[in-house]
């Protein structure tokens, strides 16, 4: 059993950080103090200076998913190698439920191509369908560990929209089993009528893909699901919520719970102007820049619980289509950079280290009812650590990214990338260089025993 000793990191726990030592045994942390002695066979690293993260969880990717004429340019496998070279050692996808398919079919086909993730994974199922029995098989689901279900209230053009009444009648029985209901929630109404005059007056550039799906969409369907959860009982966790609209209706909601993405907290809608404008056609788009100010100030004062990448990236030859914008495929990646990024925004804005922790691991393990086996350093959780030298910060890193695809949002802003990290006490990032000697396995959730984080 390999034995590895981490020697005077700064361990950036949940609530507080502290310097002490953390012994890996196997794949578990098996202690954690000050001034631990090495036994013959441990291999000691010096953390001297650096911080620990445990492994960063995304719970929001989209590997190798069909969007419009397009497929998202990472597998399970390339996918999570870049997502390690960033410090994700878990990642939450997404089931694609096909027509005929059952919801444990959707989930089986899903799980067979995520076995090639280096990164430990789980899934949410995506239920696209209206259909009681589907719904039938959802206490099973939730027995089996798979205890997220998403649906959406806009893409009706594709046949995935749920009505709000429909999403009523299925948040009921997803409450009565104690699971959590994700949802997209942009009002497919509001989006009609502010995308049909654009194309009646041939205003087809990807600078109005923002116009066509505008703010007030955003927080009329999360109006909407804060009455759902109300009414059911039912936890509710909004996806990347993108303006401060969205957000006034979400915040001090018991049982409602908000992710946002790197991309609402750094980029605004001016990114359409620029000429690869047709790389952020994403879905919610960038808003106008005040409302990055209340997202930074929903995770300052704890409205928002997770960051999550929405990770779908394309190919700058996958959105050439360019005109018009409703064909490029919607999308964008950003596995491999949360941490880097993040991290170094929080650093340059002076923010608390442990809140990064709790948004960027801990909050969504808990929600996804993996906790305390991920998002804990501490002993008995899964040795999954991110090491990383705060004062390592790079502008100039494209180059060095693992990932398949040949563009990435965030090149603009600072990054820290981590030297260290492992999974499951599995070295797979040694000084800075990708060591992938395992693969990751699937994690069951355990249903919800309690909302509250
Ligand atoms: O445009 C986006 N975000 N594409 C990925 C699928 C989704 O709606 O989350
Ligand atoms: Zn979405
Ligand atoms: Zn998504």
């Amino acid at each position: 059993m390999n034995k590895i000793l981490l020697k005077n990191g700064t361990l950036i726990l949940p609530e507080t950080t502290v310097n002490k030592d953390i012994l890996i045994r196997g794949e578990t942390i098996s202690d954690i103090d000050t001034d631990l002695h090495s036994k013959p066979g441990t291999e000691v690293v010096d953390c001297a200076g650096k911080l620990i993260f445990p492994g960063i969880l995304d719970p929001h990717t989209h590997m190798g998913i069909p969007i419009k004429d397009g497929i998202s340019a990472d597998n399970f496998e390339t996918g999570t190698r870049s997502a390690i070279h960033g410090g994700v050692t878990t990642i939450i996808d997404f089931t694609i439920l096909e027509e005929d398919q059952t919801l444990f079919e959707s989930v089986e086909k899903r799980l067979k191509l995520a076995e090639y993730s280096y990164s430990d994974y789980s899934l949410h199922c995506n239920i696209t369908r209206f259909s009681k029995k589907l719904f039938n098989e959802i206490p099973k689901l939730i027995q089996s560990g798979i205890i997220s279900f998403k649906v959406f209230t806009t893409y009706e053009e594709v046949g995935i929209m749920f009505t709000y009444e429909q999403i009523e009648e299925v948040a009921k029985i997803i409450a009565e089993h104690r699971g959590l209901l994700m949802v997209h929630a942009e009002d497919n109404r509001i989006i009609q009528n502010a995308f049909k005059p654009l194309i009646s007056r041939n205003l087809t550039e990807p600078l109005y893909h923002p116009l066509s799906r505008p703010d007030t969409a955003e927080a009329t369907a999360v109006e909407r699901m804060v009455n759902i959860s109300i009414q059911t009982g039912c936890p509710i966790y909004i996806v990347h919520l993108s303006s401060a609209k969205g957000l006034k209706w979400a915040q001090h909601q018991e049982k409602v719970f908000v992710e946002t993405c790197p991309q609402y907290l750094l980029l605004d809608d001016r990114v359409y102007h620029q000429d690869d404008g047709r790389m952020f056609v994403t879905s919610p788009p960038h808003r106008k820049t005040e409302n990055i100010k209340a997202l930074w100030q929903g995770i300052i004062n704890g409205n928002i619980q997770t960051i999550g990448t929405d990770h779908c990236p394309f190919l700058i030859s996958d959105k050439e289509v360019g005109i018009p914008f409703q064909n490029i495929p919607n999308g964008m990646g950003g596995v491999e950079t949360l941490f880097p990024v993040m991290l170094a925004q929080f650093i340059q804005k002076g923010l608390d280290l442990s809140l990064l922790s709790r948004l960027l691991s801990t909050n969504a393990a808990k929600l996804f009812g993996i906790y305390p086996r991920k998002g804990a350093l501490i002993p008995n959780a899964d040795a999954d650590l991110v090491v990383v030298d705060p004062h390592k910060v790079s502008t100039d890193w494209f180059n060095d990214l693992v990932s398949v695809t040949d563009w990435n949002a965030f090149v603009q802003f600072p990054a820290i990338f981590p030297e260290h990290v492992f999974r499951r006490g599995d070295w797979l990032v040694k000084n800075g260089e990708l060591s992938l000697s395992s693969r990751g396995i699937f994690l069951a959730g355990d249903a919800l025993s309690s909302h509250h984080l």
